[in-house]
């Protein structure tokens, strides 16, 4: 039979992964691979935990699917609860999706919406960064800032305003980490006083930006301001946790790095452990009673969300992470990943910089590491690194357009939260064989 798939790059092959254990495929011919990324930085407990397999087979054989606007479920209702119990503050409603983008895009929703209940019904925008991503349907690549995913489809995009980011290797206000006075936010206050608060439903951002940005950890100080802004124009804070979340950071949120409180957490990739589709809205009391108090529904959704079968999977995986206490995993081993990364600097003058936080490591690839000078993107360094890799049996994830939204290249190397040592140097060991072969 031939091959119907419309794939994404039409001219490149693909090979078939057929087993998969931990960090480690098997394709059909035999050939092995170190997933380093965790697939799109997602499958965060690795391949083949039995028990959240058996999870699924068990609530299969129970229901196959409700639909949430007529039934409840156990399995929501247990992770909804487990999910209050870790989020910051009082984020203790849950709506369940299916993935990243169903997540930002009800948060977006939901923004608007509270307002409405609330009688603002002017604030519907929605400020973000440049160089961020928040999902590939036109709300949340309106939202995003990553210029080439925005590029052919911007005729059809909304009219929503976007800041500078914190970019701090490539800072846009030309300062230093040490001498830093938070412009980037500084500027994100600028965008709304020119929009008008009165304009504005919600701010969202990554707490530490990952596909746009090669993964960038924000200055100290830089949420907690976000907060303060927000509330003083009184507008709700959406913190995008698609990929910082469910312990990819050390910490089950990545914002608890911070100690800041947001309105809305929209997650996904890691919430279900690549086992099944799910994702998340997690919002706080404020937003539930708003509409309680007023209309009593907010009746948005997709078919597939907070089915029973990708509840339970979530509600294994979580609890996984909490079991086998893979939190504390991920911060002890977080210095030595970060520092076997960095140790490959002195090799290789291409490696700019390595910046991350527990197991969510960027390594960016410079021309002159002395002036920080990206490549010309026409090099096209990203695809060499990852393609040749992928040719060496590793696994990356590609960031382009770090540097300034069209030029930067690098790689993000994110494994299961689970790994040991001993993983992170095979990583490390395949990684170094691939940078010599582009590099050397
Ligand atoms: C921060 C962030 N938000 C949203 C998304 C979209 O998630 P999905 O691909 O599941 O729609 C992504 C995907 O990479 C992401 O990194």
């Amino acid at each position: 039979m031939q091959d119907r798939l419309f794939y994404p790059y039409l001219n490149k092959s693909y090979p078939e992964i057929v087993k998969a254990a931990g960090m480690v495929l098997e394709d059909s011919e035999g050939k092995e691979y170190l997933d380093a990324c965790c697939g799109e930085v997602s499958s965060n407990i690795g391949h083949g935990v039995p028990e959240v397999i058996e999870a699924i087979k068990e609530e299969l054989d129970k229901v196959t699917f409700t639909h949430r606007f007529k039934f409840t479920n156990a399995p929501a209702r247990q992770l909804a609860g487990l999910l209050d119990e870790l989020a910051p503050g009082d984020n203790n409603r849950v709506t369940f999706v299916s993935g990243g983008a169903e997540a930002v895009e009800y948060a977006i929703k939901v923004a608007r919406e509270y307002f409405i209940e609330l009688g603002e019904t002017s604030k519907y925008k929605v400020v973000s960064r440049w160089q961020s991503f928040h999902g590939n349907s036109l709300g949340t690549l309106s939202a995003g800032g990553n210029i080439s995913r925005r590029k052919r489809y911007s005729p059809m995009l909304l009219d929503f305003p976007h800041a500078a980011p914190h970019n701090c290797y490539h800072c846009p206000f030309a300062r230093e980490r040490t001498s830093c006075s938070l412009e980037c936010a500084q500027d994100l206050e600028q965008v709304i006083r020119r929009e008008g608060a009165e304009n504005i439903a919600a701010v969202i951002c990554e707490p530490v930006v990952g596909s746009s940005l090669c993964v960038s950890v924000p200055p100290p100080g830089y949420w907690p301001l976000l907060r303060d802004i927000c509330d003083r124009y009184n507008i709700l804070l959406v913190a995008d946790e698609v990929m910082s979340g469910a312990g990819r950071t050390g910490r089950f949120f990545a914002l608890e790095h911070w100690g800041v409180v947001p309105d809305i957490i929209a997650m996904a990739k890691g919430l279900g452990g690549c086992y099944i589709p799910l994702g998340a809205a997690i919002m706080r009391d404020k937003i539930y009673q708003a509409f309680k108090n007023n209309s009593g529904s907010f009746a948005h959704g997709h078919t597939f969300g907070g089915n029973p079968v990708a509840t339970r999977a979530g509600l294994e995986v979580v609890n996984y992470i909490i079991n086998n206490k893979l939190l504390d995993n991920t911060r002890n081993l977080e210095s030595y990943l970060l520092g076997q990364l960095r140790l490959m600097e002195e090799k290789y003058p291409e490696i700019g910089h390595v910046e991350g936080i527990g197991f969510f490591a960027g390594m960016e690839f410079v021309r002159d590491k002395e002036t920080r000078q990206p490549f010309d993107p026409s090099e096209n360094i990203t695809n060499a690194v990852v393609d040749t890799a992928l040719e060496m049996g590793l696994v990356l994830y590609g960031s382009r357009g770090c540097a300034d939204g069209i030029s930067g290249d690098g790689v993000i190397i994110a494994p299961p939260l689970n790994v040991t040592r001993d993983d992170i140097d095979a990583i490390v060991h395949r990684l170094d064989d691939v940078l010599a072969k582009v590099f050397l």
